[in-house]
């Protein structure tokens, strides 16, 4: 099929490359001249692990473009709508200019025949009511263009498996049953490889789908918001909330996934799907229903001052002067992304009180340096470490994960290592000679 992926940030462009793959011909199309030129030339943009390889292999086969040329995407069988909804400055809502652009590029340059409508899949992150919008725009547009709402579930570092082995695709269809036969139909053609892998298929409306894509980062938010919750009940009885997510997470109802407790989430999507979704419920008048996601922000925003407040009591109630190494500031491991870093927020609160930090992170050197000169990001975690007061662990990248507490005791002022993320082996640090401090990880000898 002939597709093309209207906007190619890290969504669309990764969607783009696995649509090539899937044996498609797809356009990327987007604004941004220093990305699609990239983006042509086969490079990433972003660090992400597998999409380097989809990516060439796309380009090469000629198969996969990019363009900042609007016309060439006039010969598109399905446009997908990806490009961003970032959190508006200031509010709680979600910026859509971006989604109305992409409708009036559709409207102006999409040719559909007379016989046959062309579908436009939206791809976005919105708030419940947009494709309704959207859909009776096409229908005053004079152009034969149907609608469908397919949310993308993609996790960064897994972004090419999420998209082509998804968990689960949802169609969200138009009421009007022949353009909704119409749009499953072509939908089905070019999913066909994951249908055939017997990927489970949700068919429903346009607000169902919309809404399954930000309830389902509610649910993940609330459960990370949930075992952070608990682990402040640990540090205040001397639990270990590690060992409490390993057992409540054996009940089947619960699961063990996303019970890590630690310095919280943060990242391009859950914080800001979660505030968007209660700006949404307040529009809709039923704010009271998502009240309880005003907690799992407060909750999640808390763990970094708790993660700061740890820092300072471990080096002896003050910041002011102390060393502190931080290792890891992207938001979660394998991406390069900073986007609301709960590591970036927490090494910005601990500069602010005068602590004198050193940075590492295995992707975002060079990104932190450009950004943030005032910070100090030296090139290897031994430097960084060498005489600290207190190593920190913000994001449990690998090599800081299997780290030998042995291999630095001696560069470090003080042996204190603070695991803000609950992936140390308290024991090995401490048989190592190290003061352990986790977040809701009591002392315990069982
Ligand atoms: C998320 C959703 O998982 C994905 O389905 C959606 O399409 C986009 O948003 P992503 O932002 O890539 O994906 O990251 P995710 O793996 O969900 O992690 C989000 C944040 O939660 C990270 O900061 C991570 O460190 C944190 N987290 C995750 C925890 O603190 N504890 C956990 O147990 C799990």
């Amino acid at each position: 099929m002939r597709i093309s992926v209207i906007g190619c940030g890290y969504l669309g462009a990764v969607h783009a490359a696995c649509m090539a793959e899937l044996g498609h011909d797809v356009v990327g199309l987007d604004v941004d001249e220093d990305k699609i030129a990239k983006l042509a030339a086969g490079v990433a943009p972003f660090h992400e692990p597998g999409f380097d390889a989809v990516l060439k292999r796309g380009v090469e086969s000629g198969r996969l473009g990019f363009t900042t040329d609007p016309a060439a995407i006039a010969d598109a069988e399905i446009h997908f709508i990806a490009v961003g909804t970032p959190q508006l400055s200031g509010r709680l809502g979600a910026d859509m200019s971006y989604v109305a652009q992409a409708v009036r590029t559709i409207i102006e340059h999409a040719e559909p025949g007379t016989e046959r409508p062309v579908l436009v899949a939206g791809k976005s992150t919105v708030p419940v009511g947009t494709a309704q919008l959207i859909s009776d725009e096409f229908d005053g547009s004079g152009k034969n263009l149907v609608l469908a709402w397919n949310p993308e579930f993609l996790r960064e570092g897994y972004a090419v498996k999420d998209t082509l082995h998804p968990d689960r695709i949802v169609y969200g269809l138009p009421d009007d049953v022949a353009k909704g036969e119409a749009a499953r139909e072509v939908l089905n053609q070019c999913y066909a490889t994951m249908l055939e892998a017997e990927t489970p298929l949700v068919v429903a409306n346009y607000p169902t789908a919309e809404l399954v894509k930000v309830a389902a980062n509610s649910f993940l938010a609330t459960k990370i918001s949930f075992i952070n919750a608990m682990a402040d009940l640990c540090d205040a009885t001397g639990g270990d909330v590690t060992r409490l997510a390993e057992a409540i997470g054996y009940d089947d109802r619960i699961g063990p996934k996303f019970l890590q407790a630690g310095i919280g989430f943060g990242g391009g999507c859950l914080p800001k799907d979660i505030r968007a979704f209660m700006a949404r419920a307040g529009e809709l008048g039923v704010d009271e229903a998502l009240t309880f996601l005003r907690e799992v922000d407060t909750i999640n925003l808390r763990r970094r001052d708790h993660a700061v407040r740890l820092a300072e009591e471990v080096v002896g109630g003050s910041l002011s002067g102390k060393k502190i190494a931080v290792l890891g500031i992207t938001f979660k491991p394998d991406t390069d992304d900073l986007r609301d870093s709960p590591a970036l927020d927490i090494a910005s609160k601990l500069w602010a009180a005068g602590a004198d930090l050193a940075i590492v992170d295995p992707a975002a050197g060079d990104k932190l340096r450009e950004r943030r000169p005032d910070l100090r990001v030296p090139e290897t975690l031994e430097e960084a470490v060498t005489d600290a007061d207190a190593v920190m662990i913000l994001t449990q990248w690998r090599d800081f994960v299997d780290l030998d507490p042995t291999s630095i005791r001696d560069l470090v002022a003080a042996p204190n290592i603070i695991d803000g993320r609950n992936v140390l082996d308290p024991k090995r640090w401490s048989d190592a000679g190290w003061n352990y401090y986790g977040m809701g990880r009591g002392v315990s000898i069982w």
